[in-house]
């Protein structure tokens, strides 16, 4: 099938491959001249393990091709999906639409023939419905352009796969069982021949919905966690323990329990605050304030992390140099948007500690938004010198980090695990001191 996909970034440009990669010709779409001169060299402008290949691939074989002209991708396909940002609007909690709404209003004018339009971005309910409406007014005459909601899970860090072997997808549609939807269809048939995984047919409004629920339900149970381990830490238990235990019941599931500094990036944060925004413009406040407060259990963690910092040098922080491993919201990737290790790093610099953050990926990134911390090349020129060695980020570079290497360079012998990942017994064997966020008397 032809098809363009609108917006490069982790998600677009990662649809735009792994459709090609699938069969497709794809036509990719962004406003951004620099982001999409390097996609069509080839070159993912972002980390994300396995993409280069495929982009690459993909890219010399003439299946994907990019262009900033809008007019070139109405040409191109009757088929587009629309994978534009959503950001946090200034100052609000609400979703910032515009990006997506301008999609549409450009799009539409320039369709020649009767075209889907597919939305994959994460937007508040009622989003689609909206664009559908954008596209009526501005569509010529005779011609149809229908709005479906198709949203995307894929995780940073497994993107390829996550697109390439979905656990499910879902498709709002305004006639379920209808051609447009086995248009929709059409564009996954590689998927469901080859490893077939539920499709789930429904109207715009639960699509929409389906997208923001799974997130807001991943940040609860972490904020969950991270709430239990504030009160490991006040009983003297072990949340890791805990949570192995707790995750034995099939019900509960170990994964998202992993407690530390909590949940950050470009979606879980500001998906869960568009959502109690959206509530409250449909009336449905109440429904979703709880939201509230795992968003603050969340931020809470950061700033434990910092009295534990400052704890470890012994109640103040001027003067003393901190060891930050990780800048990156997660490992895998490279964007450090809300990142937490980040916000632990920039904290403790403001509260006077010299701050020396080291990622293996996200330094240029956290460069550009912290210019003034301090960076180093490698884990070990961060740990130079430092107090405290703090692992913010659960990079499997750091897990495999020699303590005995470490103490040479480091002046301090305290480990302050963020993220519980560290191999404690490993790091006190070699006369470490070994602090972890929700794991009190049991392992100090
Ligand atoms: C998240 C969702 O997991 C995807 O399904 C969704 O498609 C995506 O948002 C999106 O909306 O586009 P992502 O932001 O890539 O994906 O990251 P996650 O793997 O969900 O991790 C989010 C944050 O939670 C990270 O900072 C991670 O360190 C933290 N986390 C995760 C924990 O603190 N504990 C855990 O047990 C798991």
């Amino acid at each position: 099938m032809r098809m363009t996909v609108f917006g490069t970034g982790y998600l677009g440009a990662t649809h735009a491959a792994c459709m090609a990669e699938l069969g497709h010709e794809v036509l990719g779409v962004d406003v951004d001249e620099a982001k999409i001169d390097r996609l069509r060299r080839g070159e993912v402008p972002f980390y994300e393990p396995g993409l280069p290949e495929i982009l690459k691939r993909q890219v010399e074989a003439g299946r994907v091709r990019f262009t900033t002209d809008y007019a070139e991708a109405a040409e191109f396909a009757d088929l587009h999906f629309i994978g534009v940002g959503t950001p946090q609007r200034k100052g609000e909690f609400a979703a910032d639409t515009s990006h997506v709404q301008e999609v549409v209003a450009r799009l539409a004018p320039l369709l020649t023939a009767d075209a889907v339009m597919v939305g994959k971005s994460t937007v508040p309910v009622g989003t689609a419905a909206r664009l559908q409406e954008i596209a009526d007014e501005r569509v010529r005459a005779g011609v149809r352009a229908e709005v479906v909601w198709n949203p995307e899970f894929l995780r940073e860090g497994f993107a390829v796969a996550d697109t390439l072997t979905p656990d499910r997808i879902v498709i709002g549609v305004r006639e379920p069982g209808g051609p447009v939807e086995e248009v929709v269809r059409g564009a996954y048939v590689p998927i469901l021949e080859s490893d077939p995984c539920p499709v789930i047919v429904t109207d715009l409004a639960t699509a929409e919905l389906v997208k923001v629920s799974a997130n807001a339900f991943l940040a609860t149970k972490i904020s969950f966690i991270n709430a239990v381990s504030e009160v490991c830490e006040a009983a003297g238990a072990d949340v890791t323990v805990l949570a192995d235990a707790i995750g034995m019941d099939p019900r509960i599931g170990r994964r998202f329990l992993g407690a530390g500094l909590g949940f950050g990036g470009g979606c879980l944060p500001k998906d869960i605050r568009a959502f109690m925004a959206r509530a409250g413009e449909l009336g449905a406040d109440q429904a979703m304030s709880f939201l509230r407060e795992v968003d603050s259990i969340n931020m809470r963690r950061r700033e434990r992390m910092v009295d534990l910092a400052t704890e470890a040098c012994g109640g103040m922080l001027i003067g003393k140099t901190v060891a930050v491993l990780g800048a990156a919201f997660k490992p895998d990737s490279d964007d450090v948007r809300d990142s937490p290790a980040l916000n632990v790093a920039g904290m403790l610099s403001l509260k006077g500690a010299q701050a020396v953050v080291y990622d293996p990926q996200a330094l240029d990134n956290a460069r550009a938004l912290f210019p003034t911390l301090t960076y180093a090349g490698s884990a070990l020129e961060a740990c130079e010198g430092a107090d405290v060695v703090l692992v913010a980020t659960e990079w499997p570079e750091f897990l495999g980090l020699d303590p005995a290497a470490v103490a040479r360079v480091a002046r301090g012998r305290i480990m302050l695990d963020g993220r519980n990942c560290m191999p404690a017994e490993a790091w006190r064997a070699a006369g470490w001191t070994y602090r972890a966020l929700g794991r009190g008397v049991a392992v100090s």
